[in-house]
């Protein structure tokens, strides 16, 4: 027998992948996009955003590590405290954010994103901007202001600049947040899109501003920097984006350049993105059924899973049958910060003890949609998970589900709760 003095790879999740545009991630394994919600109240960085950020590069063993979702433009904040990038404005701080966030030795992506209809109207400064003058069916939600011609040229111009930005103060690539019901995404449906223009009606007109910030964002970051793209499999909402549509606009994709697509599903409407309900949460790998489909026409551009995964079982068993090449990690790095290092050697990450669904169900359905509460309590906790951590804390997976409930009440007032506001 020889020996070698290279270790072999025994499990598949530590197998090296080598990106397009040459770079290699040293494992399966990425943290997923988990809004930190830290930023200060003009959305620059701050001491907890970089201490979080250390302690998931040093600790979490993930080889790719993809930010929360920045804005791109700050007169549109999905939530307070997301951070805002505004070329020339906090080059110093993204910079120590991005140092921070390597120090692991893993690559960081930073997560472009702009809410569109999603907007918060405690962050925001103006009204909701979306394809249409149409709200979404989502607590707090506000009705949007239809964009015009010059304000979509304008957004795109702010991704490709945010890019560009990034790229500068030492991300690794970008990642397009086109899912979850945001700007990008409600370009995509047409419940949200009913423009009767270029960008309106048929999917080649919805497909078309996604398409268009993948290519202004390429002119903006040059041939060898990463873009990739967070897409859903569906929206989960009768008449809306659905699964055939969204394999036609991944393969536009893979022809526009893109590096890595990221499959999720869902929008706060119905968030199946976190598994709303128990049996969802028990099933793990959400969207593995659409990954294995969406292989067929992604040809070689790597795919990333994210939603679901616990179990050192599901993440093999999805690199096994090749419906991903990256296993994404969410809410398990707010409960556990080194779980990609765990499930590296062999052990499993801490879960939350109990559950977050409501009690009192059939009352608070009399003035509220129970699953979109439980999908909103379920972030909601995790990001105290993160604001712990941010504090120099560890989290508290024993966290009474109640109190974030308190937490999104005192960010967010009663229209956290509330069917919608105009
Ligand atoms: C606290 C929290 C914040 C999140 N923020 C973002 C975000 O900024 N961008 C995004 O694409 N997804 C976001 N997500 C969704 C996650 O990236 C992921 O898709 C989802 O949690 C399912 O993966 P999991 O089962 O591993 O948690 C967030 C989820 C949570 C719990």
């Amino acid at each position: 027998m020889t020996s070698t003095t290279a270790k072999a790879a025994t499990t598949l999740i530590e197998q090296e992948l080598v990106l397009a545009r040459g770079r290699a991630l040293n494992n399966r394994l990425a943290k997923a996009a988990l809004s930190e919600a830290l930023a200060d109240d003009q959305g620059r960085v701050t001491d907890k955003l970089v201490r979080i950020w250390q302690r998931w590069s040093e600790d979490s063993g993930c080889g790719l590590l993809i930010t929360g979702n920045v804005m791109v433009d700050g007169d549109y904040v999905a939530e307070p405290g997301n951070v805002v990038v505004v070329p020339g404005r906090d080059d110093e701080g993204l910079r120590r954010w991005a140092a921070a966030a390597k120090a692991g030795g893993n690559q960081v992506w930073m997560q472009l994103n702009h809410p569109g209809r999603q907007g918060n109207a405690l962050a925001s400064r103006t009204r909701p901007i979306a394809p249409s003058a149409i709200a979404g069916n989502f607590p707090g939600a506000m009705r949007p202001r239809a964009m015009s011609e010059a304000e979509i040229s304008a957004t795109i111009w702010s991704f490709a600049q945010a890019a560009a930005t990034a790229r500068d103060a030492g991300f690794d690539g970008v990642e397009i947040h086109a899912a979850h019901g945001y700007l990008i995404s409600q370009f995509l449906s047409p419940l949200s899109n009913q423009r009767d223009d270029h960008w309106g009606g048929t999917l080649d007109n919805r497909m078309r501003f996604a398409l268009a910030v993948v290519s202004a964002i390429r002119a903006a970051v040059g041939d060898d920097f990463p873009v990739g793209i967070k897409l859903n499999s569906a929206d989960f909402q009768r008449g809306g984006f659905d699964e055939d549509e969204s394999m036609l606009v991944a393969a536009a994709l893979v022809g526009a350049g893109i590096d890595l697509i990221e499959v999720s599903g869902g929008t706060y409407a119905n968030p199946v993105m976190v598994g709303a309900s128990a049996s969802t949460q028990a099933r793990e790998a959400y969207f593995q059924r659409y990954a294995e489909r969406l292989r067929t026409v992604t040809g070689d551009v790597p795919l990333m899973l994210t939603g679901g995964f616990r179990t050192i079982e599901a993440m093999e068993g999805a690199l096994a049958d090749d419906a991903c090449d990256l296993v994404g990690l969410g809410r398990t790095l707010c409960v556990t910060p080194s779980a990609g290092a765990l499930l590296l050697s062999g052990q499993s990450p801490e879960q939350p003890v109990g559950s977050h669904e409501l009690g009192l169900r059939p009352l608070i359905g009399l003035v509220a949609d129970v699953r979109q509460l439980d999908g909103m309590l379920d972030v909601q906790w995790h990001t105290d998970q993160i604001h712990r951590m941010a504090a120099g804390r560890n989290p508290d997976p024993h966290r009474p589900w109640y109190l974030a409930l308190a937490t999104a009440l005192r960010r967010n007032g009663l229209g956290a709760l509330t069917r919608r506001r105009r």
